[in-house]
């Protein structure tokens, strides 16, 4: 991947050494200090927990302005690709980086079309799993579960054979979440029905059963498109990064994604939009008042968030979250339901915006504070509302992987540590302790 490299240098001091090092400048003209080479020069590294201040990759996927609040897909403004685009469109707009032809999207739906199916044997794998698992544990475990059905995937397969792996994944995902409902409930497996489009066909296999006809609401399933979109990518998040660093060992794509789903399992990420709704219900149960929620969640020691509010990038708002906020008052419009979670969600966010603590922090609601109000108006129970972050993203992950896989300097993720621990000491036998 060519470098964007400037004339422009950083100096650094250590002791009375001075050096110059390169500055890298990206499209979008964010700088970087380039310290590949920074320990071989100076025996000195760099400390930055959780890589707050640094790049891991160059990437040509997805821009994010944290500052004023801009989020672009391939140079594309997520605002014009929620009103226009659709999820497909988009997964793969970010797989190539470039808009399809109406040709190349009907020809990508119709392969998407011929794999939504799951192996037989792989049916059975949901049978022997707990009902009351959590979902994102059993979608991690048969996303990971997919490198036994096709045991020729690998890192360095040709390019072809690496399309086709994220196309099955994209196509079978759908099944995997929905059969992993399914099993939840009790109730039969429903088979994908190709004639419907993506986002209807979810529905179909989540809410219809064998006994009595069903029809996916077309208001309900561009609501779920909206919302895929949205989730798609966003950079080098917490599961894209660790997609990343898996794939940086040379495990296959399968194996990578599913251990995004675990990273985007945890309430600090992808989790936090079953807490959001848990965090509204609970106060709609008067368990607290939304005040009192506040200020609980203001005390370092009270160990409460307010949950989906904040972000480490974002110190505006997460321009998703203002799509969602508004998309929320639509679509309980158009199906002619209210949600009082809303106006407790609403009331929050206008304390949270008047509040010093927040406005300090720059604390704004992120993707996780509104979705939640729509995938229950869609009957999404709460327990999958993660695993809908993770069908999202599922196409962020994979052209971040395959960027990967396409960059001939990539390199195994292997950060230093600065060690803190016992310098040397001898070993004393047991029996002298
Ligand atoms: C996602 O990275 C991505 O792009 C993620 C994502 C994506 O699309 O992939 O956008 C999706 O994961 C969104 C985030 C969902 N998580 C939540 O909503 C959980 C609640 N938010 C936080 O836990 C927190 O804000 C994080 C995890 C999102 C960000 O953590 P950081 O960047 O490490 O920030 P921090 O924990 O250091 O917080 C800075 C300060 C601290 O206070 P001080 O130590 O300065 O006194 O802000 C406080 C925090 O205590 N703070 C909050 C808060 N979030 C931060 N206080 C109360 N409620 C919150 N939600």
């Amino acid at each position: 991947m060519s470098q964007q490299t400037t004339k422009k240098t950083a100096k650094l001091t250590i002791g009375d050494r001075e050096l110059e090092l390169p500055l890298i400048e990206g499209s979008e003209g964010e700088l970087a200090i380039d310290i590949t080479s920074l320990r071989a020069l100076t025996g000195v590294i760099t400390y930055d927990p959780g890589f707050a201040n640094t790049a891991s990759c160059l990437s040509r996927i997805t821009f994010l302005d944290g500052e004023k609040g801009i989020l672009r897909y391939a140079g594309y403004p997520i605002e014009q690709l929620a009103q226009q685009s659709t999820f497909l469109e988009v997964s793969r707009l970010l797989i190539h980086q470039e808009l399809p032809s109406q040709q190349e999207l009907r020809d990508f739906e119709a392969e998407i079309e011929r794999h939504t199916m799951l192996h037989e044997d792989l049916k059975r794998f949901f049978g022997s799993l707990p009902k009351a698992g959590h979902p994102m544990a059993i979608c991690a475990a048969t996303a990971g579960a997919l490198s036994t059905f096709y045991q020729d995937v690998k890192f360095d397969d040709p390019a072809e054979q690496r399309w086709s792996a994220a196309v099955r994944l994209l196509a079978k995902m759908p099944t995997i979440a929905a059969y992993s409902f399914k099993h939840s409930k009790g109730q039969p497996f429903m088979y994908p029905r190709n004639e419907l489009n993506y986002c209807e066909n979810i529905l179909h296999m989540m809410f219809s059963t064998p006994c009595e006809p069903y029809e996916p609401d077309p208001v309900v399933a561009k609501a779920l498109d909206l919302l895929l979109i949205l989730h798609a990518d966003h950079e080098q998040n917490c599961s894209t990064s660790t997609v990343r660093t898996v794939g940086s060992s040379q495990a296959n794509l399968f194996a990578s994604v599913s251990a995004g789903i675990s990273a985007l399992w945890g309430q600090r990420h992808g989790g936090a939009n079953q807490k959001v709704i848990e965090m509204l219900i609970s106060i709609l149960e008067g368990k607290r008042t939304a005040k009192e929620f506040m200020k609980l969640a203001k005390k370092k020691d009270s160990k409460v968030r307010l949950m989906g509010f904040g972000h480490r990038v974002y110190k505006n708002h997460d321009p998703r979250a203002r799509i969602l906020k508004k998309a929320c008052d639509d679509v309980l419009e158009r199906l002619g339901t209210r949600n009082p979670l809303l106006d407790i969600a609403k009331e929050l966010e206008e304390i949270a915006l008047e509040d010093d603590y927040f406005v300090e922090r720059k604390l704004y609601p992120n993707v996780d504070f509104y979705s939640g109000i729509i995938y229950q108006a869609l009957d999404i129970p709460i327990g999958m509302f993660t695993v809908f972050f993770a069908l999202g993203r599922l196409p962020g992950w994979i052209s971040q992987w395959l960027e990967f896989n396409r960059d001939p300097t990539n390199r195994i993720t292997r950060p230093r540590q600065v060690y803190t621990g016992s310098t040397e000491r001898d070993y004393v036998p047991v029996s002298q302790r």
